[in-house]
């Protein structure tokens, strides 16, 4: 069958006038939600198979976050870094643990985080490397993406990220990703940083080659330049591991967390290091108002705590096992291919279906909320908290939507 646009609904800026079109939402409006599912205002039930993007890694109100979060706002929320709250130290000392670093930037959102490690890493190439000031360069991949600032949509490569948004930032070489011959070329005295997905998320749940990981990390070892992993999508227990550089036995020099850093509750975000790379920030150099605030150190915290038990990674792992067995059942009917790791996953529809938006409407319409990435590719991110009989409901309506 052809997925025939949809066309039942109101133009999203009939339903909200006043909210800026950067999105076009699937038309669901929720009301309440909870563990894996989301109820609209109608009352109708779906079941979140899009985890707010991995932000909602742990479910929606997770009973444990919520309760940190509570306790927290009935102490203090916000002081600013004017002043300490009894919560900044402890929380990075955990999530330097989690990480085997020993020192934490606390930021809100990823975006923030990937541009705090750009300036982190050209001051560290200026202070320690000895680049000439001004002159350093980070390469990134094909196909990245890293958020939506000026400086991060200038070295994307997507048409819709940047087009219209120059002048852009200079600073930036890009190669294509999962390439290390290109990476090694484009490597010179400038070069202070590799910045990298190790699974490509927005791309599609594009798993590189599997020699790729550790053959970056041996380049940037040898030529004294930073790699910085991006797992603010991939990363806290999503593929089945803490971070997803560990399916590859990969230690980065920077992690960028993010997303489920929050609990599903509040934006924070994380640059985390050694203080030979975080050192090379001295006060008034950096900062944010509520970056590291007291609710979000509890809410970090608690998140950190969770994952230190090892038990969401197992989950993601035996949990993805089943849905990528079941997912494999549509290859060669409807499907071209399907890829990922642990809760993650990317399918290629036969774009003879349609779009990925089409189909995500559909899936919306049998009660299941996906998100196309691009074309004809669909991405699936469920809650670590979905059950065996939900994926197993989702993938039903799924394979009803493909063959209806
Ligand atoms: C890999 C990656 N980095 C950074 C970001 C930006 O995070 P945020 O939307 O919180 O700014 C995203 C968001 O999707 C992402 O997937």
């Amino acid at each position: 069958m052809t997925l025939m646009p949809h066309d039942v609904k109101p133009p999203d800026h009939d339903v909200e006038p006043h909210v800026a079109h950067n999105y076009s939402p699937i038309p669901v409006t929720a009301a309440s939600a909870e563990g894996g599912w989301i109820t609209d205002v109608h009352g109708k039930r779906h079941l979140d198979c899009l985890g707010a993007y991995s932000a909602v890694n742990f479910g929606h109100r997770h009973p444990r976050i919520v309760a940190a979060a509570l306790e927290q706002i009935e102490r203090v929320t916000l002081t600013s870094r004017a002043f300490r709250s009894d919560r900044l130290e402890p929380f990075c000392a955990a999530l330097a643990e989690l990480c085997g670093k020993e020192m934490v930037l606390p930021m809100n959102t990823g975006a923030e985080a990937v541009e705090s490690a750009i300036k982190v890493a050209r001051k560290w190439g200026y202070d320690v490397k000895g680049v000439p000031d001004g002159r350093a360069t980070i390469i990134v991949a094909g196909g990245n993406f890293h958020g939506r600032t000026t400086t991060i949509i200038s070295f994307s490569d997507d048409p819709d990220a940047r087009n219209g948004f120059g002048p852009y930032t200079p600073g930036f070489v890009r190669v294509p990703y999962g390439d290390v011959e290109s990476l090694a070329a484009a490597i010179d005295e400038t070069t202070v940083g590799v910045l990298v997905e190790p699974i490509q998320g927005e791309a599609g749940i594009i798993v590189p080659p599997d020699d790729y990981l550790p053959r970056v990390r041996a380049l940037c070892t040898a030529a004294d330049v930073l790699l910085i992993a991006d797992e603010i999508q991939s990363g806290l227990g999503r593929t089945g591991r803490t971070f997803a550089l560990e399916h590859w036995g990969v230690e980065p020099d920077v992690y960028l967390l993010g997303k489920a850093l929050g609990g599903g509750i509040v934006p924070v975000s994380a640059v985390v290091a050694n203080s030979d790379i975080l050192g090379v920030l001295h006060p008034g150099q950096h900062g944010s108002t509520f970056g590291g605030n007291p609710l979000a150190a509890a809410i970090g915290h608690t998140v950190v705590d969770m994952l230190a038990e090892g038990t969401w990674q197992r989950r993601a792992t035996d949990l993805g096992n089943h849905l990528h067995t079941r997912l494999g059942e549509f290859v060669g009917h409807g499907v071209i291919a399907t890829r990922g790791l642990g809760l993650w996953a990317g399918i290629d529809l036969d774009p003879a279906l349609g779009t990925g938006k089409d189909f995500c409407l559909r899936l919306a319409e049998h009660g299941v909320l996906a998100k196309d990435t691009h074309g004809s590719t669909l991405r699936l991110a469920p809650p670590l908290v979905i059950t065996v009989p939900e994926i197993d409901w989702a993938v039903d309506r799924f394979a009803e939507v493909l063959h209806g």
